[in-house]
């Protein structure tokens, strides 16, 4: 089982973040292996421009080739998934999703984007070939906390992705 995330969180403080940690953590405790794009720190100007050649992409891409499972992290920013998402998505080959299982998690501030993981995420990530695609997991940042030492997660929130996570093994052992 090769896991990747792709965290479209802008920058290291975002509670976004919390979340990449929390399933880093779950998953090193199962010996189980995990890959990480974090958009924010492939260069901008490749990204801005849609560079399909540039090396850092095609780390990138392999990473997301090698992976069968894929969580993709975004906060939501205007009712929709974070633009820098969106530029590195881009560049993802056109099916390239196409046989994995992608896991959907959002971040907003409040509860009124709940659809932002059907409406938005959703039918992009289906336009690059996910077909198979859980329920994914919508968080409110206050669930998320800052804490001294990183991020407190609220145990219903976590409780949530560690289901989605039993979900994805479940799939990989069948
Ligand atoms: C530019 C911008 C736009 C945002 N738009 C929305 C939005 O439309 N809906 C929503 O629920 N939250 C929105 N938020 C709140 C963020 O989703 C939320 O604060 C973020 O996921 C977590 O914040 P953090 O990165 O500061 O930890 C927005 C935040 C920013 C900065």
């Amino acid at each position: 089982m090769a896991i990747l995330i792709i965290n479209g969180s802008n920058n290291d403080t975002s509670r976004v973040n919390g979340v990449a940690i929390y399933i880093k953590d779950a998953l090193a405790k199962r010996q189980i292996a995990i890959d990480e794009i974090n958009v924010h720190t492939l260069p901008a100007e490749v990204l801005i421009h849609a560079d399909y050649t540039s090396e850092a992409i095609h780390a990138a891409n392999a990473k997301v080739a090698a992976a069968d499972t894929i969580i993709v992290l975004t906060p939501v920013y205007k009712a929709s998934y974070s633009g820098i998402l969106k530029t590195y998505l881009d560049l993802i080959p056109q099916k390239g999703l196409v046989g994995k299982t992608v896991v959907p998690i959002a971040v907003g501030g409040s509860h009124h984007h709940l659809l932002v993981i059907d409406y938005a995420l959703k039918p992009v990530l289906a336009a690059i070939g996910a077909t198979n695609t859980t329920q994914g997991v919508y968080i409110v940042d206050k669930q998320i906390e800052r804490t001294a030492d990183g991020f407190a997660i609220e145990e219903a929130i976590t409780a949530r992705i560690d289901e989605q996570l039993a979900q994805v093994q479940r799939l990989q052992t069948v």
